[in-house]
C-alpha cells in the first residue's frame, strides 16, 4: 500500500486513540419512516458455512468422542453453545471447493470402515471421512439450525445427488431410506437448502455458464422432493460482479416461475448464488495481514467491503429483468475477509486472526443485505470456525469469540424483522480512497410489532460523529445502545485476552421529540434497540 503524505502508521495497542475532545464531531442527520416497513429481512442472511478445510470441521466443530474437550458424539459443546447464543439460522456444508470432490457415501457407516480421500484443494491432506452426513445432521440438530447441503456437481453424478436426497429425506423402505436406517437413523431428516455445486466456473469444474446451466437443470430435476420434504435448490452462481453468469442462469429457467423460498412444483432451481470476498491486499498472492495493517490499508479494506452493495444491486437488476415478481432468490453463500494466513500456519488451511476491522466489515455487509431484503434470501459467512473471517477460533480447549461474532450477536434481532429505510439527509463525512469518496457513517434499521433495531457504523479511523435520526410515525421509548470498538483498529481476541473486543453499553444515547441522538466513537459498530408504540 502507498504511503500517503506520511500518514502511514502502525496500528496496535501501543497507539491509543487520541482523547475524544481532540476529535472533530460531525453531526449526521437522517430519517427513518418507522410506520412504512419494507420487505422482511430473511433470517437466513445471517447464515454460516463450514467446509472440510483446515481446522473448521476437525478441531473446530468435531473433536471425536475420545477427546478431553467436552463433546457430545464428538461435537464440541463450547462451540455449539456459542453458536446457539446467536441463533445461527443455517449451516452450509461440506464446501466450498471440497463439495465438488466429496462423495457422500464415503462418509456414512462405521467410521473405521470409511474410505479415505485426498483433500486436494485444502492442504493436500488426507480426509478420513469421520465427519459425514450423520455427524453433520447431528450438529445441525444440536445447533438448532437448518442444514444447507452442497452436492457434488463437479466430479459427482446425478445419481449420487439424487440418492443423497433420498437418503436424507425419504420415509419408507426405499433403498436409500433403508440404508439410512441400517446406519442408525430411523426417521428422515428435514432438508430444505440444496446447493447444486460450488464455483463451477473454477474449482467446481471449470465450466462455462451455459454448460453449468444445463448441469444445474439436470441435477436440480433429479434431486427429488420426497414426501413432505421440499428442496430449495440453489444454483451455483458467478464470482463478484459476473452478472453474465446470473443472466445465463435466469435464462436457463426458461419460463415464468412461481413460489418463494419454500417453492413447490417442478422448477429446476429456486435460487441463484454468488460469492464475494473482501480482500485488502494487492493480489491473491499478497492479500495482506489480518492484524498488521496501516490506516490506509484499513480504509482500502472498508472501500472493498462497501462494494458488496454495488455487486448485490447488479445481480438483483439482472434478475429483475427475468423475474420482476422476485420469486427467484439471490444467495450470497460465501462472503467475508480473506487475508494472508497467520505466520507459521499451513497456507492451505486459511487460518487468519479477526480484528475490529473484520467486525466493521461485517457491519457494512449487513447494512447492504438489509437494504436488499427484497431479493437477497440468504448469505453465509465464510467460515464459522478457524477459517477466514471466523466467528470462533479454537486453540485446543480454548475458545475465542471474535469481534465478528459480536456483530452477529448485536444484529441478531434483525432476523425476520421488517426492513426500514434509513435515509441520511445530511451527507456523512467522507474519506478519500483511491479515486472514491467513502462515506464514513452508515447504517440500517428494522422493526417488529413493538421495537426497532438500528445498526450504525462509524468507520472513520479517528473522528467521532453524532447521528440524529428523526423517527417518523412512531412513539419511541427508552433506547438501549451497545457499542463494539477498541482503541486500536487491529484489536483482537486471544485465549489469553478473550474480551479485548467485546460489546459494551453505549452511554449518551437520547430520544426527545421523536429524535434519536447517538454519539458514535471512531471506528465503532453500534446498535440501538428502541421500543416503538
Ligand atoms: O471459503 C474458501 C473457498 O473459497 C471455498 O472453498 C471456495 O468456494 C471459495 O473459493
Amino acid at each position: 500500500m502507498d504511503d500517503h503524505g506520511g500518514r502511514r502508521r502502525p496500528l496496535g495497542g501501543s497507539h491509543p486513540a487520541p482523547p475524544r475532545e481532540e476529535r472533530t464531531l460531525t453531526t449526521v442527520r437522517g430519517v427513518i419512516d418507522v410506520d412504512l416497513p419494507g420487505p422482511r429481512i430473511n433470517r437466513h442472511i445471517y447464515g454460516h458455512f463450514a467446509e472440510h478445510l483446515g481446522r473448521c470441521i476437525y478441531d473446530g466443530f468435531f473433536v471425536g468422542e475420545d477427546s478431553p474437550i467436552p463433546n457430545e458424539q464428538g461435537i464440541r459443546l463450547d462451540v455449539v453453545e456459542a453458536l446457539r447464543a446467536v441463533a445461527i439460522p443455517n449451516l452450509r456444508w461440506p464446501g466450498g471447493c471440497f463439495a465438488d470432490e466429496y462423495h457422500w457415501r464415503d462418509g456414512i457407516g462405521p467410521r473405521e470402515q470409511r474410505p479415505r480421500m485426498v483433500n486436494s484443494h485444502w492442504g493436500d491432506v488426507v480426509e478420513d471421512n469421520s465427519f459425514g452426513t450423520h455427524e453433520f445432521m447431528q450438529l445441525c440438530e444440536m445447533l438448532g439450525t437448518e442444514p444447507y447441503v452442497s452436492v457434488n456437481v463437479g466430479s459427482g453424478t446425478v445419481r449420487a445427488a439424487s440418492e443423497w436426497a433420498e437418503y436424507l429425506t425419504r420415509d419408507d423402505d426405499s433403498p436409500m431410506a433403508s440404508l439410512r436406517r441400517a446406519n442408525g437413523r430411523d426417521k428422515p431428516w428435514s432438508v430444505r437448502f440444496w446447493g447444486l455445486g460450488n464455483e463451477p466456473w473454477g474449482c467446481g469444474g471449470g465450466m462455462r455458464p451455459e454448460q453449468y446451466a444445463e448441469q444445474a437443470r439436470t441435477f436440480g430435476t433429479y434431486s427429488r422432493d420426497h414426501g413432505s420434504n421440499k428442496l430449495y435448490r440453489i444454483a451455483a452462481g458467478g464470482n463478484d460482479d459476473n452478472y453474465r453468469w446470473t443472466e445465463v442462469l435466469m435464462k436457463a429457467l426458461g419460463r415464468k416461475l412461481g413460489g418463494d423460498i419454500a417453492a413447490e412444483g417442478d422448477n429446476t432451481f429456486q435460487a441463484i448464488s454468488f460469492h464475494h470476498y473482501t480482500l485488502s491486499g494487492s493480489s491473491w498472492s499478497q492479500k495482506g495481514s489480518a492484524t498488521e495493517f496501516d490506516v490506509d490499508n484499513y480504509y482500502w479494506t472498508m472501500a472493498k467491503a462497501v462494494d458488496v452493495e454495488r455487486i448485490l444491486a447488479g445481480h438483483a437488476r439482472v434478475m429483475d429483468v427475468y423475474d420482476p415478481d422476485k420469486t427467484i432468490g439471490l444467495v450470497l453463500d460465501e462472503w467475508g475477509t480473506w487475508f494472508d494466513v497467520e505466520p507459521g500456519t499451513n497456507p492451505g488451511f486459511l487460518f487468519q486472526q479477526n480484528t475490529l476491522r473484520d467486525a466493521l466489515v461485517a457491519g457494512l455487509h449487513f447494512d447492504a443485505f438489509h437494504r436488499h431484503a427484497d431479493r437477497l434470501v440468504m448469505a453465509n459467512l465464510a467460515q464459522t470456525v478457524n477459517v477466514l473471517q471466523a466467528m470462533l477460533l479454537t486453540d485446543g480447549e480454548a475458545l475465542v469469540r471474535t469481534p465478528t461474532y459480536h456483530v452477529f450477536a448485536m444484529n441478531r434481532d434483525h432476523q425476520d424483522a421488517e426492513s426500514l429505510s434509513l435515509r441520511f439527509t445530511t451527507p456523512a463525512p467522507v474519506h478519500r480512497v483511491a479515486a472514491t469518496d467513502l462515506p464514513t457513517v452508515t447504517g440500517s434499521a428494522s422493526r417488529t410489532a413493538d421495537r426497532m433495531l438500528i445498526s450504525l457504523t462509524n468507520l472513520h479511523a479517528d473522528e467521532a460523529a453524532e447521528v440524529e435520526l428523526d423517527l417518523r410515525g412512531a412513539t419511541p421509548g427508552e433506547p438501549v445502545a451497545t457499542v463494539l470498538t477498541a482503541d486500536a483498529l487491529n484489536a483482537h481476541n486471544t485465549p489469553q485476552n478473550p474480551d479485548a473486543v467485546r460489546p459494551r453499553p453505549l452511554p449518551g444515547v437520547t430520544v426527545a421529540d421523536g429524535v434519536l441522538r447517538v454519539p458514535l466513537p471512531p471506528h465503532a459498530f453500534v446498535t440501538v434497540a428502541v421500543p416503538v408504540g
